[in-house]
Protein backbone atom coordinates (compact mmCIF):
# COMPACT_ATOMS: atom_id res chain seq x y z
CA UNK A 1 0.00 0.00 0.00
CA UNK A 2 3.06 2.21 0.95
CA UNK A 3 4.46 1.44 -2.37
CA UNK A 4 1.49 2.52 -4.67
CA UNK A 5 0.62 5.65 -2.68
CA UNK A 6 4.72 6.37 -3.68
CA UNK A 7 3.69 5.42 -7.18
CA UNK A 8 0.72 7.75 -7.30
CA UNK A 9 3.20 10.76 -6.15
CA UNK A 10 5.60 10.06 -8.65
CA UNK A 11 2.77 10.33 -11.40
CA UNK A 12 1.12 13.38 -9.65
CA UNK A 13 4.56 15.07 -10.44
CA UNK A 14 5.45 14.00 -13.72
CA UNK A 15 2.22 15.13 -15.00
CA UNK A 16 3.30 18.80 -12.86
CA UNK A 17 3.07 22.12 -14.80
CA UNK A 18 6.62 22.97 -14.01
CA UNK A 19 7.62 19.98 -16.32
CA UNK A 20 5.92 21.66 -19.03
CA UNK A 21 6.33 25.47 -18.08
CA UNK A 22 8.18 27.54 -20.71
CA UNK A 23 11.06 27.47 -18.97
CA UNK A 24 12.10 24.04 -21.00
CA UNK A 25 11.54 25.27 -24.42
CA UNK A 26 13.21 28.70 -23.43
CA UNK A 27 16.10 29.96 -25.79
CA UNK A 28 18.59 27.70 -24.41
CA UNK A 29 17.17 24.64 -25.15
CA UNK A 30 16.40 25.70 -28.45
CA UNK A 31 17.79 23.17 -31.03
CA UNK A 32 19.54 24.50 -33.56
CA UNK A 33 18.07 24.34 -37.53
CA UNK A 34 20.35 22.37 -39.33
CA UNK A 35 21.44 23.85 -42.74
CA UNK A 36 19.10 21.75 -44.95
CA UNK A 37 16.54 22.74 -42.72
CA UNK A 38 16.30 27.11 -43.07
CA UNK A 39 13.49 28.10 -44.45
CA UNK A 40 13.91 30.99 -47.07
CA UNK A 41 11.07 33.38 -48.41
CA UNK A 42 10.56 33.86 -51.83
CA UNK A 43 13.26 36.88 -51.73
CA UNK A 44 15.71 34.85 -50.27
CA UNK A 45 14.87 36.22 -46.52
CA UNK A 46 15.27 33.69 -43.24
CA UNK A 47 12.89 35.27 -40.63
CA UNK A 48 13.75 32.48 -38.25
CA UNK A 49 16.68 32.67 -35.60
CA UNK A 50 18.96 29.77 -36.74
CA UNK A 51 19.98 28.97 -32.42
CA UNK A 52 17.07 31.02 -30.91
CA UNK A 53 19.92 32.35 -28.93
CA UNK A 54 20.61 36.40 -28.95
CA UNK A 55 24.06 37.30 -31.36
CA UNK A 56 26.32 39.02 -29.55
CA UNK A 57 27.69 41.82 -31.45
CA UNK A 58 31.39 41.20 -30.50
CA UNK A 59 32.10 38.19 -31.77
CA UNK A 60 30.04 38.94 -34.73
CA UNK A 61 32.82 41.87 -35.55
CA UNK A 62 35.77 39.20 -35.10
CA UNK A 63 34.08 37.00 -37.46
CA UNK A 64 33.94 39.58 -40.41
CA UNK A 65 37.13 41.21 -39.29
CA UNK A 66 39.39 37.67 -38.91
CA UNK A 67 40.77 35.61 -41.60
CA UNK A 68 40.45 32.63 -40.37
CA UNK A 69 36.93 32.96 -39.70
CA UNK A 70 34.71 35.01 -41.94
CA UNK A 71 37.29 37.26 -43.71
CA UNK A 72 34.30 39.49 -45.31
CA UNK A 73 36.84 42.53 -44.94
CA UNK A 74 38.15 40.27 -48.09
CA UNK A 75 35.43 41.95 -50.13
CA UNK A 76 34.15 44.35 -48.02
CA UNK A 77 34.56 47.73 -46.57
CA UNK A 78 33.29 48.46 -43.23
CA UNK A 79 33.96 51.59 -41.44
CA UNK A 80 33.68 50.60 -38.18
CA UNK A 81 36.12 48.09 -38.37
CA UNK A 82 39.33 50.62 -39.26
CA UNK A 83 41.58 48.84 -37.20
CA UNK A 84 41.55 45.78 -39.81
CA UNK A 85 43.26 46.19 -42.53
CA UNK A 86 43.18 45.46 -46.29
CA UNK A 87 39.08 46.33 -47.00
CA UNK A 88 38.33 44.75 -50.51
CA UNK A 89 35.79 46.23 -52.66
CA UNK A 90 34.58 43.50 -54.61
CA UNK A 91 31.28 43.62 -52.53
CA UNK A 92 29.09 46.40 -51.43
CA UNK A 93 30.50 48.74 -48.24
CA UNK A 94 28.31 47.61 -45.16
CA UNK A 95 28.86 50.67 -42.96
CA UNK A 96 25.53 51.50 -43.03
CA UNK A 97 23.71 48.14 -43.10
CA UNK A 98 21.73 48.34 -40.05
CA UNK A 99 19.79 51.34 -41.44
CA UNK A 100 19.41 49.58 -45.25
CA UNK A 101 18.75 45.92 -44.47
CA UNK A 102 16.34 43.56 -41.79
CA UNK A 103 17.89 40.92 -39.41
CA UNK A 104 15.50 38.63 -41.86
CA UNK A 105 17.23 39.55 -44.92
CA UNK A 106 21.12 39.71 -43.36
CA UNK A 107 20.37 35.77 -42.05
CA UNK A 108 19.38 34.91 -45.67
CA UNK A 109 22.07 36.78 -47.49
CA UNK A 110 24.98 35.03 -45.02
CA UNK A 111 23.14 31.57 -44.82
CA UNK A 112 23.31 31.66 -48.51
CA UNK A 113 23.68 34.95 -50.65
CA UNK A 114 22.55 33.47 -53.72
CA UNK A 115 18.95 33.22 -52.90
CA UNK A 116 19.44 36.97 -52.59
CA UNK A 117 21.76 37.80 -55.29
CA UNK A 118 21.51 35.27 -58.50
CA UNK A 119 25.01 34.09 -59.12
CA UNK A 120 26.68 36.20 -56.88
CA UNK A 121 30.56 35.48 -55.70
CA UNK A 122 29.78 36.13 -51.67
CA UNK A 123 30.55 32.31 -50.31
CA UNK A 124 27.24 31.17 -49.04
CA UNK A 125 28.20 30.71 -45.08
CA UNK A 126 25.72 28.28 -43.85
CA UNK A 127 25.48 25.11 -46.30
CA UNK A 128 26.52 21.96 -46.61
CA UNK A 129 25.26 20.35 -49.68
CA UNK A 130 24.22 21.19 -53.27
CA UNK A 131 27.80 22.52 -54.11
CA UNK A 132 28.79 22.25 -57.87
CA UNK A 133 31.30 19.79 -57.47
CA UNK A 134 33.31 21.76 -55.23
CA UNK A 135 37.39 21.30 -55.03
CA UNK A 136 37.53 19.51 -58.47
CA UNK A 137 39.44 22.19 -59.72
CA UNK A 138 42.38 21.82 -57.55
CA UNK A 139 42.35 17.85 -57.30
CA UNK A 140 40.30 17.00 -60.01
CA UNK A 141 38.20 14.69 -57.66
CA UNK A 142 35.18 16.64 -55.70
CA UNK A 143 34.88 16.55 -52.32
CA UNK A 144 32.32 14.22 -50.73
CA UNK A 145 29.12 16.18 -49.42
CA UNK A 146 28.03 17.24 -46.80
CA UNK A 147 31.04 19.71 -46.01
CA UNK A 148 30.83 21.29 -42.59
CA UNK A 149 29.79 25.00 -43.16
CA UNK A 150 32.28 28.04 -43.26
CA UNK A 151 30.24 29.48 -40.06
CA UNK A 152 28.42 27.66 -37.37
CA UNK A 153 24.58 28.71 -36.63
CA UNK A 154 25.81 31.14 -33.82
CA UNK A 155 28.11 32.45 -35.88
CA UNK A 156 25.79 33.85 -38.32
CA UNK A 157 23.38 35.31 -35.13
CA UNK A 158 26.40 36.78 -33.66
CA UNK A 159 27.70 38.09 -37.51
CA UNK A 160 23.51 39.25 -38.07
CA UNK A 161 24.36 41.46 -34.40
CA UNK A 162 27.10 43.40 -35.49
CA UNK A 163 25.52 44.17 -38.55
CA UNK A 164 22.83 45.68 -37.36
CA UNK A 165 24.45 48.09 -35.14
CA UNK A 166 26.17 49.12 -37.95
CA UNK A 167 24.60 52.58 -39.15
CA UNK A 168 26.91 55.27 -41.16
CA UNK A 169 28.85 57.36 -39.06
C1 LIG B 1 34.27 36.86 -52.15
C2 LIG B 1 33.76 38.15 -51.75
C3 LIG B 1 32.80 38.24 -50.58
C4 LIG B 1 32.94 37.77 -49.30
C5 LIG B 1 34.10 36.99 -48.71
C6 LIG B 1 31.78 38.24 -48.57
N1 LIG B 1 30.95 38.93 -49.39
FE1 LIG B 1 29.22 39.84 -48.85
N2 LIG B 1 28.87 40.37 -50.77
C7 LIG B 1 29.76 40.19 -51.81
C8 LIG B 1 29.20 40.76 -53.03
C9 LIG B 1 29.84 40.81 -54.39
C10 LIG B 1 27.92 41.29 -52.65
C11 LIG B 1 26.90 42.00 -53.53
C12 LIG B 1 25.89 41.02 -54.01
C13 LIG B 1 26.01 40.80 -55.47
O1 LIG B 1 25.38 41.54 -56.23
O2 LIG B 1 26.77 39.90 -55.86
C14 LIG B 1 27.77 41.03 -51.23
C15 LIG B 1 26.65 41.42 -50.49
C16 LIG B 1 26.60 41.41 -49.11
C17 LIG B 1 25.57 42.01 -48.32
C18 LIG B 1 24.37 42.78 -48.86
C19 LIG B 1 24.72 44.23 -49.00
C20 LIG B 1 23.49 45.00 -49.38
O3 LIG B 1 22.84 45.53 -48.49
O4 LIG B 1 23.13 45.01 -50.57
C21 LIG B 1 25.87 41.78 -47.01
C22 LIG B 1 25.08 42.22 -45.79
C23 LIG B 1 27.10 41.03 -47.00
N3 LIG B 1 27.52 40.82 -48.29
C24 LIG B 1 27.71 40.59 -45.84
C25 LIG B 1 28.85 39.79 -45.82
C26 LIG B 1 29.40 39.22 -44.63
C27 LIG B 1 28.88 39.46 -43.23
C28 LIG B 1 30.45 38.44 -45.02
C29 LIG B 1 31.33 37.57 -44.15
C30 LIG B 1 30.68 36.62 -43.29
C31 LIG B 1 30.58 38.57 -46.46
N4 LIG B 1 29.58 39.39 -46.92
C32 LIG B 1 31.57 37.98 -47.23
C33 LIG B 1 31.00 39.59 -51.75
C34 LIG B 1 31.53 38.97 -50.63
Amino acid sequence: MRHFTRTLAVLALTASPILTSPVLTGPAWAEEVAPADVVFDEYGAVAKSLTGVPGDPAKGAEVMASKKIGNCVACHAVAQLSDTPFHGEVGPELSWTGEARSEAELRGILVNSKKTFEGTVMPAYYKTTGFIRPGEGFTKKPAQEPLPPLLSAQQIEDTIAFLMTLKDQ
